[in-house]
């Protein structure tokens, strides 16, 4: 008898309990639609950063700041604006595009926009009057 009683508040339960969870999936499925729409855009609007790139492929040579690690031997100073004053712009996608052997690596498949804001990256480690002026300090 109770048994019964169980099974039919357990049917008249489940529909509901169905709509519930198939209103969770359809949430969870717009939240992906909406990540998935909300994700970085590809193509030629995507936004490149000349710092990103540098921190992500040279500066486990070149060290973050550019002056080169003391263990990676031959390495140049990209902040010493005597040496840097000395190569073009021209110099450097040729020295980024094709290496220096025999340790810098090659970046063959930089594109353009990529090689170029990464040349004008570079340019502000010797020309601090390049870099973007730090933020003001906090207010009183
Ligand atoms: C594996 C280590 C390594 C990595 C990674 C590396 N470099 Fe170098 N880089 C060197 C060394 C060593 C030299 C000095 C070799 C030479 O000038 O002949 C050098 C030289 C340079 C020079 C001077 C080139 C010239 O024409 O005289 C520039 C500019 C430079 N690197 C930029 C970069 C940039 C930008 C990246 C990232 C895209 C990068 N390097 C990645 C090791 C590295």
């Amino acid at each position: 008898m109770s048994a019964t009683a169980d099974s039919r508040a357990y049917d008249l339960a489940s529909p509901s309990v169905a709509r519930g969870l198939f209103g969770h999936v359809r949430s969870a499925m717009l939240l992906a639609a909406l990540l998935t729409g909300c994700k970085e855009p590809t193509g030629p609007e995507r936004e490149i950063s000349g710092a990103k790139i540098f921190t992500q492929n040279c500066a486990r040579c070149h060290g973050l700041d550019g002056k080169g690690l003391p263990e990676v031997a031959g390495v140049r100073d990209l902040t010493d604006p005597g040496f840097m004053s000395t190569l073009s712009d021209e110099r450097l996608r040729r020295s980024i595009r094709g290496g220096r052997p025999p340790t810098m690596p090659s970046f063959p498949h930089f594109s353009e926009p990529t090689l170029k804001v990464l040349v004008a990256y570079v340019r502000t480690l010797s020309q601090p009057e390049l870099q973007l002026p730090p933020p003001p300090p906090p207010g009183p």
